[in-house]
């Protein structure tokens, strides 16, 4: 995939420096921590290029292109997580410098895509570690040690984000694995008018996967809803989202003509490499992980990547409003 930016070793210098006086910390004093990436904002120390990539990024997505890589990104340099366990935990105790989670943080602010979170995962934390957990290796989780197919991030869930970032932490340099992309308007591009004007109405579900289920009381999948929403955004995870109650076979052949069409629609590869941050459309398109070569599964399993959640405007945050922890904006009480 073609990069927006490379960062020369200079500007990450430079962004790292004004980063790293960021002192709060996020997951224990979010407020705090936020207040000081406003002031990073507000006094005009964000560099410019990196303002002027961000809004090249709006300009682009404006244009159709709804993935983006940012290289050579400044990040934390001493912590790595190791504990799979509960890499979380580890992190709470033993991570005391916030690059990364500035950066996003900053980056989020100046694409005006508010953060996004559910209060019962990881505390309700604006960043998330794609990392792997003993207890989800084997089953087909962000947070295993597995591949993942072809989905949007939260499909069975009624509030999801609009674009997922991940920025590379400790990425196995001789472990080859790729996060795919397909635009929905290239899903559209095979399906006839008949079959989606099929996929247009709520005749699907998608079961909740295992750290969803665990985490999200009394539910284990969603209510029924369209494959296609809007002019061309996905909601669809490959292996969990099926037809619902009906024994119309109009359909079936629908939902068979959406897997064809997902078999046949350009897709775009991006290696998540060491201070990449990569930005996709999380409901305009569909995401996957690829193993495309494993040298050594225990080096792999030590890939990890930050993530958060966004939406595409404040107004879109805020037509979930009523949905949030009091004093959290952004953070869904489930
Ligand atoms: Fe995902």
């Amino acid at each position: 995939m073609d990069y927006i930016k490379v960062l020369s070793e200079q500007e990450k210098i430079e962004l790292f420096d004004v980063l790293s006086s960021v002192t709060a910390n996020p997951y224990l004093n979010y407020l705090s921590f936020e207040n000081q990436i406003n002031n990073l904002i507000e006094q005009e120390k964000i560099p410019y290029f990196f303002k002027e990539t961000c809004q090249n990024i709006i300009e682009d997505r404006a244009k159709g292109q709804a993935a983006h890589v940012l290289k050579n990104c400044p990040i934390d340099l001493d912590f790595k997580l190791t504990d799979h366990n509960n890499p979380y935990q580890q992190k709470l105790n033993n991570k005391n410098t916030f690059i990364g989670e500035s950066l996003l943080s900053v980056f989020s602010k100046l694409l005006d895509n508010p953060l996004l979170s559910y209060n019962n995962r990881f505390d309700g934390s604006f960043f998330a570690d794609v990392f792997s957990w003993n207890q989800f290796n084997g089953h087909d989780s962000q947070f295993g040690d597995t591949e993942l197919a072809l989905h949007n991030d939260r499909t069975a869930h009624d509030v999801r984000a609009d674009f997922t970032t991940l920025l590379g932490i400790n990425c196995p340099e001789k472990e080859l694995i790729f996060t795919s992309f397909i635009d929905g308007r290239d899903i559209l591009k095979h399906l006839t008018s008949e079959e989606e004007e099929i996929l247009r109405q709520p005749l699907f579900y998608t079961e909740f996967d295992i750290h969803s289920k665990q985490t999200t009381k009394n539910l284990v999948q969603s209510k029924q809803h369209p494959l296609i929403e809007e002019s061309h955004c996905i909601r669809y995870r490959d292996g969990w989202t099926s037809v619902g109650k009906t024994n119309d076979p109009i359909v079936k052949d629908a939902f068979i003509a959406f897997i064809r069409a997902l078999s046949r629609a350009e897709k775009q590869y991006h290696r998540l490499l060491k201070g990449d941050l990569f930005v996709f459309a999380n409901q305009q398109g569909l995401h996957s992980r690829t193993h495309m070569e494993i040298n050594n599964p225990l080096e792999a399993k030590k890939r990890w990547l930050l993530k958060t959640y966004s939406f595409e405007s404040m107004q879109t945050a805020k037509k979930f409003s009523n949905r949030y922890v009091i004093d959290k904006f952004g953070c869904v009480n489930d």
